[in-house]
């Protein structure tokens, strides 16, 4: 039996939370938390992406404001709409929504956001702090994958986990996340990548499968034991009877039975992360208050 993880649900259980504690903000008659999205480019998925984002903090109730600037802006460009976000006395946390542009430095952009405002998690200072286990800011889809299984109480310590894509959005963080001396952790991690051989010699062993590669039904029944639990962070774009259909990178059919926990495509990891995203900006607002 395959029991599916459902992120959506407890992501409307975390925004029901979050709803609250907004409300408990209104109360004293604070201001309200603030993100920043910086958005550059017309890549399609982006665009979908950010709009989620937008939508969720205007449900939700706390500010953002969205800095869109056309395809082929310049690097300087994009800096200096950081250096604005850093500045800005309104703005408690901002993110550049990635992928970006190929002639872009991602690292030059990540490198001059003010760590304390850098909700993603992804600047130098607040990726060492994860590694080193101190309180900080954590990528939203790993920080998503987290929460789902603590809240199905799955236990993590001790099983063998297999992570397959090193991005910096997901697959990096969440192997430090899942293998960290911390009661979400303590897991023994094997990260994998392209370079990786015979990568079923290992799936083949995990207990936990974690897949962020962005290739649908990249990772098929014949890889995994039976009763492993698998998380799909893959969104993939197909075409199937003249339909646009999502599709995860698991191949949900092939797994399903054998395995004993799956998240499906949508409605798993998805919803999740833009609820930690949301978290995050909370936490950089109460830090901002508190220090002012
Ligand atoms: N693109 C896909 N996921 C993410 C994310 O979590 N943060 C940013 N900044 N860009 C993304």
């Amino acid at each position: 039996m395959t029991e599916l993880l459902n992120g959506k649900q407890i992501a409307l259980d975390i925004k029901k939370e979050i709803c609250e504690e907004i409300e408990k903000i209104k109360h004293k008659k604070k201001r309200l938390p603030h993100l920043g999205i910086i958005l550059s480019g017309n890549n399609v998925e982006s665009i979908i992406y950010v709009n989620r984002k937008i939508k969720e903090c205007n449900n939700i109730g706390i500010s953002c404001s969205l800095v869109e600037l056309p395809k082929h802006s310049s690097e300087k460009t994009i800096l200096q709409e950081i250096h604005k976000m850093n500045n800005h006395p309104l703005i408690d946390g901002f993110i550049i929504q990635l992928p970006i542009e190929p002639h872009i430095n991602v690292d030059n952009l990540i490198l001059s956001i003010n760590p304390e405002k850098d909700v993603d998690g992804f600047h130098p200072a607040n990726f060492g702090k994860m590694a080193l286990n101190m309180n900080t800011f954590f990528p939203a889809t790993a920080y998503g994958i987290i929460k789902l299984l603590q809240k199905y109480k799955i236990k993590i310590s001790g099983k063998h986990t297999v992570v397959i894509g090193r991005s910096r959005i997901v697959g990096l963080p969440i192997s430090i996340l899942m293998s960290r001396k911390h009661f979400l952790g303590n897991s023994t991690v094997t990260l994998t990548h392209t370079y990786t051989n015979n990568l079923y010699v290992y799936t083949k062993q995990a207990d936990i499968i974690i897949v962020a590669v962005g290739i649908p039904g990249f990772l098929t029944g014949n890889m995994i034991k039976k009763g492993a639990i698998l998380i799909d962070v893959g969104i993939n774009k197909i075409n199937k009877e003249m339909k646009t259909m999502l599709k995860g990178d698991i191949d949900f059919d092939s797994v399903f039975g054998k395995a004993s926990y799956i998240t499906p495509v949508p409605g798993g990891i998805g919803p999740m992360t833009i609820m930690m995203l949301i978290k995050n900006t909370i936490k950089a607002a109460y830090k901002r208050l508190s220090s002012n």
